[in-house]
């Protein structure tokens, strides 16, 4: 047998359904467990003394004993042009985007630049443990081939768009219906399930398109079933009202993108703070998603997205960064602020439900859950090593933790990079944190 197999012990954690549904059965946990893995896909996972007998003498063994052994993060929103962006002072939505953002995203007409720049993005997603993230790019189709040719280097699973955009903005960051057309199209066909990589079509938002260019993004999801749609909605008060503005005939925001087939079960909607009940309704008829993205809502001021609402009305939602308005890469700094904003609606965020979202949650939302987000046999083994006891903090803390959820509870909010011992992207250990701390 020339196939290679490799058995990783550890602790292991992953879920199986969502735990306010399934309760004790949403997930298994083998204090110490094996992840059987071969050629980059899984083969099982279970208790190590039980699979130990199943394998052959000659495996290979790797040995995290005393460390837990999860499934990569997933991030729904994220910009990757938005590197340089993280952290600017002082403004709200659209100021923030005329000021800081739309001039960052110039620089990306320089393939270089970008594919400096998307190389960078992924090594610090990697190294907070996110294996898979749907990423905005800027309207330069460079960008986008930039960021593409980066993963596949890395055989990451990611779904990246070229923005569209034709109004609205500076002159040197704006397209045309009919260029934003053909540029998405030969992405599309240039790199669509090509190897992990899937592409999204992505109007930046209602604001900055024309209603032909809307009319065109509809037609790209028409004629390429199967690839993803990303864009913003109700992040902002200023923006909700710009967009009745310039929409007027519209019944709300999400009826813009509705009136031109933006909507379906792969269209990922980012923030959706200000949303009405009829627009809930229309997510859950459609299938869409919301993307949760709590650092961003919370430094841009966007406002508190309230994710017991959207339990109670069914509308699907994931978890997400959104750097550069977000202020971390990392899913578990994510987490602990939408904790904190769970805590100021009143609602309650356990952690098995914070990590349930980071992995299955997340790629059931993007039609995923089937390759990534858990390690159900035949799965891609994307997978992360946690280190509890990273700083000499995490460790006094985890040392007086007694129980299973307030270990996971102390690890998600003192978590970041430092956490992250270990990333395997398909087999394949792309991060391995040394000991000096990088
Ligand atoms: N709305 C339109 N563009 C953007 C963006 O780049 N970031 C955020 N947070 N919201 C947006
Ligand atoms: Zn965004």
């Amino acid at each position: 047998n020339t196939q290679s197999t490799t058995v990783y012990r550890a602790s292991i954690l992953h879920f199986l359904d969502d735990p306010d549904k399934a309760g004790e059965d949403a997930y298994e946990f083998f204090e110490d467990g094996a992840l059987v893995v071969e050629n980059g896909k899984v083969i099982t996972t279970g208790n190590f003394s039980e699979l130990e007998k199943t394998l052959a003498e000659n495996v290979e063994q790797v040995d995290y004993r005393g460390h837990l052994l999860m499934p990569g993060m997933i991030d729904t929103h994220i910009h990757f042009p938005q590197v340089e962006v993280i952290a600017s002072y002082g403004e709200q939505l659209l100021d923030w985007l005329n000021n800081y953002t739309f001039p960052a995203e110039r620089q990306f007409e320089d393939k270089e630049y970008a594919s400096k720049i998307a190389n960078f993005f992924l090594d610090e997603l990697l190294k907070c443990g996110t294996t898979t993230a749907l990423v905005f790019g800027t309207v330069h189709k460079q960008s986008v081939e930039a960021f593409f040719e980066a993963s596949e280097k890395r055989n990451t699973r990611m779904i990246c768009g070229k923005v569209m955009m034709n109004r609205n903005a500076p002159d040197f960051l704006c397209d045309d219906v009919e260029s934003s057309y053909t540029d998405s199209r030969e992405l599309i066909e240039r790199w669509h399930a090509n190897g992990r990589q899937l592409y999204a079509v992505t109007p930046r938002f209602a604001i900055t398109s024309t209603p032909e260019q809307l009319e065109k993004a509809g037609q790209l999801l028409e004629e390429y079933p199967g690839v993803y749609m990303q864009t913003h909605i109700s992040e902002n008060k200023d923006e909700v009202a710009f967009v009745q503005e310039l929409f007027p005939q519209a019944k709300d925001y999400l009826d813009v993108y509705d009136q031109y087939k933006l909507l379906g079960e792969r269209s990922v909607f980012a923030h959706g703070i200000h949303l009405t009940p009829r627009e809930h309704q229309r997510f859950r008829e459609t299938g869409s998603s919301v993307s949760f993205c709590p650092t961003s809502n919370l430094f841009l001021g966007s406002g508190l997205l309230d994710i017991a609402e959207l339990e109670k009305e069914q509308v699907a939602y994931s978890v997400a960064t959104d750097v550069g308005g977000g202020t971390s890469f990392s899913m578990l700094q994510t987490l602990n602020e939408a904790y904190k904003v769970c805590q100021l609606r009143g609602n309650k965020l356990s952690p098995l439900k914070s990590l349930y979202l980071a992995t299955l949650g997340n790629a059931r939302t993007l039609k995923l859950d089937d390759k990534i987000g858990s390690f159900k046999a035949g799965n891609e083994a994307d997978f992360i090593v946690i280190d509890f006891n990273a700083t000499p903090l995490m460790a006094l803390k985890q040392s007086k933790c007694k129980t299973l959820a307030e270990k996971l509870f102390a690890m998600i909010v003192l978590g970041d990079d430092r956490t992250v011992k270990a990333t395997y992207v398909a087999g394949q250990a792309l991060h391995l944190r040394d000991s000096g701390g990088n």
